[in-house]
């Protein structure tokens, strides 16, 4: 079949605190904090941050729920780790940087024949360092992260089953990947589209118990696949009903992209979405990415209940860009000066009211 997916777009996990999750990714991952935003469901205020690498690539962003206010239970039908590209040779290095930061981290290991190290974040949730040759996106870096160990972006997911079948159709029928190899419980699939990043490996496992599916902290929450466009969003929807995935989403408008969902055989709730012009520099320069809370438009009117909910987070001063870190600068237009966008779709919107009776932690 021809695919409308081209390549990933982001990963969604739910961590615990705010400042926990905040310094673990920048500090330990070496990520760029590319947006400060919110859960633009329910109308419980829960930050929504978005992290990357320099010049915040799509196929580069995981994004958080801090979800400080129920756990959730890690198991099978979810994604189990999120996989970084890193140069060649470098994976000495990351075990040494894990180390000195006290993370729990995997010792070296092989699959397909490529070295990589896992470690956890404080909530729980798995990361991967996988050597990788060739990948020229363009790293973030910190004080203690140089640029021959620094991250490039994704170089994928791994995602646990119970039963391989049903969720290899859905990714070859559904969503046009290509199986490229089995390495004992890992099946390895390519995503199409062009470019680095772009692997999927599910892992089989059996006798692993379901993981929770709602939010939960220690828990993936879901993973999100580019179409690019309005009108491939609207066909991908038709391409789920048409294989019997009758209960696609509605589109729903995110602000930075537009977002259609699927809750997928083995378990795991996947995305795909459709660019916006401008994208997450839409609303603040490259130069200023992730420095301060913006809301939706349709939030705007209710910024100062949203914010007396949230933890308050202290950005990094290292995080903030430098020059020659960033893609060249773009027009900005504010938030608040943008007009919500025509469509020629409907999209849907959450018009919540932010009851502080509801917040708990
Ligand atoms: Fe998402």
């Amino acid at each position: 079949m021809t695919s409308l997916v081209q390549g990933v777009h982001h990963i969604t996990l739910c961590p615990g605190g705010a400042q926990q999750d905040l310094d673990f990714f920048t500090q330990v991952l070496g990520q760029r904090l590319v947006k400060q935003t919110v859960l633009m469901d329910g109308s419980i205020p829960i930050y929504h941050l978005y992290y990357g690498n320099a010049d915040a690539d799509v196929g580069s962003i995981a994004t958080s729920f801090p979800y400080s206010r129920k756990p959730g239970r890690a198991g099978s039908g979810q994604l189990s780790c999120t996989s970084y590209t890193v140069p060649n040779g470098a994976i000495t290095f990351w075990k040494e940087h894990f180390d000195r930061h006290q993370a729990e981290h995997s010792g070296v290991q092989e699959r397909f024949g490529t070295k990589y190290l896992r470690v956890r974040h404080p909530a729980g949730l798995l990361f991967e360092m996988i050597e990788e040759p060739g990948d020229n996106r363009n790293p973030w870096m910190t004080k203690e992260i140089t640029r021959d160990a620094a991250t490039r972006g994704f170089f994928g997911a791994v995602l646990s089953v119970r039963d391989v079948r049903d969720q290899e159709s859905f990714f070859v029928d559904a969503l046009g990947f290509r199986k490229v190899g089995v390495d004992g419980p890992y099946h390895r699939f390519d995503v199409p589209g062009s470019g680095p990043g772009r692997v999927v490996d599910l892992h089989v496992e059996p006798e692993r118990a379901p993981g929770s599916w709602g939010f939960g902290a220690g828990t993936a929450h879901h993973i999100a696949f580019n179409v690019e466009t309005d009108d491939a969003l609207v066909k991908q929807k038709a391409v789920y009903e048409e294989l019997g995935f009758t209960d696609a989403s509605e589109i729903k408008d995110r602000f930075y992209f537009h977002s259609m969902y699927v809750r997928s055989p083995g378990g795991i709730l996947v995305e795909c979405t459709a660019n916006v012009p401008g994208g997450f520099f839409q609303d603040e320069a490259p130069e200023e990415l992730g420095t301060k809370l913006h809301l939706p438009p349709w939030f705007e009117e209710q910024r100062e209940a949203i914010v007396a909910q949230l933890e308050a987070i202290t950005v990094p001063e290292e995080n903030r860009p430098r020059p020659g870190t960033s893609a060249a600068p773009r027009p900005v237009v504010t938030a608040a000066q943008k007009p919500i966008q025509d469509s020629k779709i409907p999209l849907s919107r959450s018009h919540s009211v932010f009851d502080a009776d509801k917040q708990t932690t």
